[in-house]
């Protein structure tokens, strides 16, 4: 009796957790204690100062990327959780399909639009001032109520949001 107990047991239990597991997967995200779930995605205010390229070498060591923010209630999420002293990269590069992180860090000069990371247009936008063709990474900047800017130079260190378990 106790051989055919044991392995349905087994079975139970293994149905069990995987009962449990595709529920949590199929309801909202959950993320881990040390981000910030909003909208199917998981933040991270990062306490560290990168370069821009480093912190998005951070970002998707972790599976994800520099945080983008599509549209005005994203931003006002993202906000409550920023130290309003401190710049903070996000994800935003120039468009030119061609340019690799690598080279938008160190051509300056080259005429570029910023884009997301993925390539998304930035229709919704928090400009403190419009970028300029030599701007090319942006961050919320501090003391200017979560505007954000573009600098030419991606090798400052800055904290940095980074943005897991989007679709993208
Ligand atoms: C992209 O790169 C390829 C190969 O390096 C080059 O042939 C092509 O002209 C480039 N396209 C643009 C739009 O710069
Ligand atoms: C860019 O920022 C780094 C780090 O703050 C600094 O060492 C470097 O001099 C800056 N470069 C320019 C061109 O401003």
């Amino acid at each position: 009796m106790g051989r055919t107990a044991f392995p349905s047991l087994t079975l139970m239990v293994l149905l069990l957790s995987w009962t449990c597991y595709a529920e949590e997967d199929e309801e909202t995200l959950s993320c881990p204690e040390y981000q910030e779930g909003f909208d199917g995605s998981c933040y991270e205010f990062v306490d560290q100062q990168r370069s821009f390229l480093n912190a998005q070498g951070w970002c998707e060591r972790g599976g994800g990327h520099l945080a983008f923010i599509l549209n005005d209630e994203t931003q006002q999420f993202l906000q409550k959780h920023l130290e309003p002293e401190r710049d903070w990269w996000l994800g935003l590069a120039p468009a030119a399909p061609n340019l690799t992180l690598e080279s938008a860090a160190t051509e300056g000069e080259r005429q570029s639009s910023l884009a997301w990371l993925d390539g998304s247009d930035v229709s919704y936008s928090n400009w403190v001032n419009m970028p300029d063709a030599q701007e090319v990474c942006g961050y919320v900047l501090r003391h200017s109520g979560f505007q954000w800017e573009a600098t030419v130079n991606c090798s400052q260190e800055l904290n940095f949001i980074c943005q897991f378990g989007t679709n993208s």
